[in-house]
């Protein structure tokens, strides 16, 4: 990509339609389709070594550090080894403990993040094992780390994360495959997977191809003042990068939630002033996500619905997006790119200065 608008109005729109190539940059060279993984040049680690891994810690800050909680269930899910993603600032102020037997990964677009260098050097020197994924080649971060997975997204220029968020999510999906097949994943499964990553780009065209129905909603949602995100397990970081993107470029309020928490407390918010988006794909929690609309409805709550083909839903709502349906562990990243829309479109409608948005910068170099 150039550094030109190319005709787009604003980097942010340009960069969220790059990402069916950004993604299938990402995955270039690294399918293994004869023994069913994935071959990542950069992980420097062999097999024994990576056996040895017995939890992984994820560092990163705002949407690298929501990317790393979509990692963490990714990892997880595929590999079985227990892992967590933390805000890499407050890891590195909480004096960590730091394990022999623990993989720590750090997570930067620009590998410039102040907060996420320090939280690598802490690591390093209290003598614990981190990989990086980064993609500015070359970055601080990337050198301090040493190796990793290069997202190879090409720039980004608007303020706000896209194709990195999504790409970084497909570099976990790698990792988490590769950890998987060393263990016990079957041929199977790593096949099915591979085949699933290779579908993405034609499935994100899919999404971009509903923008007009997405703008729609847009302008139901631009006049309020605040709005929650809900979803359960992976679903809550996609709803968490939902949120993030709407605050950052619309200003208006915007609250991520675990879905079954609304009702220790943030149900007492829900009215008609206040709308949900409800990450609910079509998966084993499907019927726990329909008594979540349930409940808002009941409260006379808005309902935008970001989920798969299918039966109507059961629950009156104002609004539905209908994403392709992945494998389940790779869900999140589909469901995820109609909220970079809604957001772009509502920050649209309110006229507000997209690609910089006030008071941030790209990249935090500063503590
Ligand atoms: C994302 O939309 C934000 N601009 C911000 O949260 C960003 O992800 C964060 O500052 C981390 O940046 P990095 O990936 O370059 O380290």
């Amino acid at each position: 990509e150039s550094f030109d608008k190319e005709g787009y109005s604003h980097y942010m729109r340009k960069e969220i339609a790059e990402q069916p190539e950004s993604i299938r940059r990402t995955l270039s060279g690294r399918l293994d389709t004869r023994f069913q993984t994935t071959h990542i040049g950069g992980l420097e680690m062999a097999a024994r070594e990576l056996l040895e891994i017995r939890r992984v810690k994820i560092l990163g800050c705002g949407s690298a550090y929501i990317a790393g909680c979509v990692g963490a269930h990714l990892i997880e899910q595929l590999a079985r080894v227990p892992a967590h993603a933390e805000p890499a600032s407050e890891f590195r102020y909480r004096n960590p403990v730091i394990e022999q037997d623990t993989l720590y990964i750090a997570v930067s677009q620009s590998g410039e993040t102040f907060d996420t260098l320090a939280a690598v050097q802490e690591v390093k020197r209290k003598g614990g094992r981190v990989l990086g994924i980064v993609n500015v080649v070359g970055s601080t971060i990337a050198r301090e780390c040493g190796r990793g997975i290069y997202l190879h997204s090409g720039p980004e220029i608007a303020v706000v994360s896209t194709k990195t968020f999504t790409s970084t999510a497909v570099a976990f999906a790698l990792l988490a495959i590769h950890l998987g097949r060393i263990r016990d994943m079957s041929t199977a499964h790593g096949a099915r997977l591979l085949k699933a990553l290779e579908a993405l780009p034609s499935q994100v065209e899919e999404i971009l191809a509903m923008e007009p129905h997405i703008a729609k909603l847009a302008k139901e949602l631009a006049p309020h003042e605040s709005a929650y995100f809900v979803g359960r397990a992976a679903g809550y970081p996609v709803a968490m990068e939902g949120a993030l993107k709407l605050k950052e470029i619309s200003y208006i309020h915007a609250e991520a939630y675990p879905a079954s928490e609304l009702k220790h407390g943030p149900l007492a918010l829900i009215s008609p002033e206040t709308p949900t988006v409800v990450i609910m794909p079509r998966d084993d929690l499907f019927p726990k996500n329909i008594s979540t609309l349930e409940e808002i409805r009941a409260r006379s709550g808005p309902i935008y619905a970001i989920t798969h083909r299918g039966d109507p839903l059961p629950v009156a709502v104002n609004g539905v997006i209908e994403v392709p349906k992945s494998e389940p562990e790779l869900d999140p990243l589909l469901l995820n790119i109609p909220l970079q829309l809604l957001a772009y479109h509502v920050a649209l409608a309110k006229d507000r200065n997209i690609d910089q948005p006030r008071n941030l910068a790209k990249s935090v170099t500063v503590e």
